[in-house]
């Protein structure tokens, strides 16, 4: 959905302050926000500006808080800064995406804010989404851990595939669930997977743990991107920061309305392959009309749930501490949360 945003007045929205499962690592959270900043540092003062810009919209951090929760619960100890540095890898390289994606995707609302390609044009964005890629590569030599540089190689290459694979789908109505399903476990999932596992890596666990963490990171993701496409058609822009309406303007065949095709009247699913087939938000309130009364959305709900369900299910192998306690309220957010 186009909206249009001065650059002079770019905020639509107050931050939302951290949820209270922040605050069993509000330490190291704030030791990685400090990283973060550092890390941004190149002498191209294009590049500085624009990863300035995005971080500074802040964005709700929830994958570096994977990594560190993950390291504490299995017993990572104090020494080092290497779970900070693995915090701030997983941060650029979920920037990176966003910055890439935002391209792709011609948004221009991220964070409550007009996305850096709106402001400076889809070039600089997909140049300095690269530099953080980079930067990320860069610190990943510092770990000086061949696993995990296998972890995060090869999780940064299935996402790429996950975005080419979305972008295939763009105006096809014929996806179906189960590749809809392997679309976001590639895009979205993956790096929540890469983080739990990298972290359990990072912590020394035994592979028992290390196997039930990246199922976790898995599980976890996939009902987080599920409620992405859910809070498309049912949220707003200023509690989300992005706009409604963004995946239908695309052509991207979410859930909702895999389920409006499936399940609807006959008269429902012609409509919505049509909007798929045409993208943009010209049939937006009749699409809209058509997933609530398919029950789409209650559908695309339950599905987040029972894969939030099998990520908890994950947490049980885990000794009890607050870490854990902690992941599950992140479980539980990921599958609640508005924005
Ligand atoms: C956005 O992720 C991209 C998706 C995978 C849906 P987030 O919703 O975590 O984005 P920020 O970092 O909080 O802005
Ligand atoms: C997430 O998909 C893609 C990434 C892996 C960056 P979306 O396209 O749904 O993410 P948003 O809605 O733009 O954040
Ligand atoms: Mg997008
Ligand atoms: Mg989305």
């Amino acid at each position: 959905m186009t909206m249009t945003v001065s650059s002079a007045a770019p905020e639509t929205r107050a931050r939302p302050s951290r949820p209270a499962f922040f605050e069993e690592v509000a330490d190291d959270f704030e030791a990685v926000n400090a990283v973060i900043m550092e890390q941004l540092h190149s002498e191209v003062p294009l590049v500085e500006k624009i990863g300035h810009y995005i971080i500074e919209g802040g964005g709700k951090r929830l994958r570096p808080l994977l990594v560190l929760l993950a390291c504490r619960a299995l017993g990572y100890g104090e020494a080092g800064r290497d779970h900070l540095k693995l915090a701030t890898i997983i941060e650029f390289l979920h920037t990176a995406t966003l910055l890439h994606d935002d391209v792709v995707d011609t948004s221009d609302l991220r964070r409550g804010r007009a996305t850096a390609n709106a402001l400076w044009g889809n070039a600089p964005s997909v140049l300095v989404g690269d530099f953080l890629y980079s930067r990320a590569f860069q610190m990943m030599v510092e770990l000086d851990n061949m696993r995990i540089m296998g972890i995060l190689s090869n999780g940064t290459n299935v996402i790429a595939e996950g975005e080419v694979m979305q972008l295939v789908n763009c105006r096809n109505p014929d996806v179906d669930e189960a590749h809809y399903m392997e679309v976001i476990r590639c895009k979205t999932a993956m790096l929540f997977q890469v983080s739990a596992e990298a972290g359990a890596v990072l912590a020394g666990a035994s592979e028992e743990q290390i196997g039930q963490l990246r199922d976790f990171g898995l599980h976890l993701g996939l009902a987080f991107q599920i409620i992405d496409d859910y809070l498309d058609y049912s949220s707003s822009a200023e509690e989300m920061g992005k706009n409604v309406g963004d995946d239908l303007a695309e052509g991207k065949t979410t859930l909702p309305l895999i389920h409006t095709m499936r399940e609807g009247s006959e008269a429902e699913a012609a409509l919505i392959r049509k909007a798929i087939r045409k993208g943009g938000l010209d049939d937006l309130d009749r699409v809209l009309a058509a997933v609530e009364s398919s029950g789409a959305l209650q559908y695309t709900t339950a599905c987040a749930k029972r894969q939030s369900e099998r990520a908890l299910a994950c947490l049980e192998y885990l000794p009890a501490s607050p870490y854990r306690t902690a992941l599950q309220q992140l479980t539980e957010f990921s599958v609640s949360r508005s924005f």
